[in-house]
């Protein structure tokens, strides 16, 4: 497979960093051919400049070498540490810049009748997405009852917001949490389990976002029908199945 990883760190020394270059090594070990846009090491630029803006997209040489990365790629790993509860900005902005009208959002006939290829269709269709981050918090801080708030909820905006809706597959994501008591055996024991994640990438079933335009939505409010998961509000609704059966 060719598996593109979009890296965002700055410190080559860091736990990151370590991971990272072991899922490359364990991916070419596999027999995967792998990019890997490390974001802080090309310096990219993270701010959406004007002429960069739908009406007068001007598309850059660093925003079109990403989009061919995204392209050629199978699947997508974003890998990031949790930074006040999300991406860090560097990548946030990578999303802003690459994700341009036509490319990201805008795709596919609009109408009243049919809102577009998105959630589930569009460019990256037919691609797999994962997160792998690390947090310096517990896994009980980031349960359902936990006081981070549950992290299937901090992360919906990513899974679904910008996986999802340009098209692609999202995987459960990789997490590890603690980061701070990090040493060698429990370095070893995160790789082993990263390993057996990267080792199932083609097999590993999505998390099922409802599609778009599977029927489940009303168009064009692009509300869940009424017969749909009655009663369920929020980030729940948009799983086809409860996450309790999960
Ligand atoms: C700016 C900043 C914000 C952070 N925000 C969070 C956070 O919201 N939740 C959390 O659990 N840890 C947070 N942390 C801790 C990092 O997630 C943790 O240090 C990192 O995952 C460890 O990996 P590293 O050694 O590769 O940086 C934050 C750290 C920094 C520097």
């Amino acid at each position: 497979m060719n598996i593109l990883i979009v890296y965002a760190h700055p410190d080559p020394q860091s736990l990151n960093a370590s991971l990272k270059d072991y899922a490359v090594r364990h991916l070419q070990a596999g027999g995967h051919t792998v990019q890997v846009s490390d974001l802080y090491a090309m310096e990219w630029n993270a701010i959406l400049q004007a002429d960069e803006i739908p009406e007068r997209a001007d598309h850059r040489a660093d925003i079109l070498r990403e989009q061919e990365k995204l392209r050629w790629a199978n699947t997508v790993i974003f890998q990031f540490p949790l930074w006040w509860f999300s991406m860090p900005a560097i990548m946030k902005g990578w999303v802003e810049r690459v994700y341009t009208l036509g490319f990201g959002y805008g795709v596919g006939e609009h109408s009243d009748q049919r809102w577009g290829d998105r959630y589930g269709e569009g460019t990256l269709a037919g691609k797999r997405a994962m997160l792998l981050v690390t947090a310096g918090g517990w896994e009980s801080h980031y349960s359902p009852r936990g006081i981070n708030g549950a992290i299937d909820e901090l992360l919906f905006p990513i899974h679904h917001g910008i996986l999802f809706y340009p098209g692609m597959e999202v995987l459960p994501p990789f997490l590890l949490y603690r980061t701070g008591r990090m040493n060698e055996a429990l370095f070893a024991e995160a790789c082993a389990r990263l390993g057996q994640r990267l080792d199932t990438l083609a097999t590993t079933a999505p998390i099922p976002f409802r599609r778009q335009n599977d029927g489940d939505y009303d168009i064009p409010a692009m509300t869940l029908k009424a017969t749909l998961a009655p009663g369920a509000q929020g980030f729940k609704a948009h799983l086809a199945q409860p996450p309790s059966l999960l």
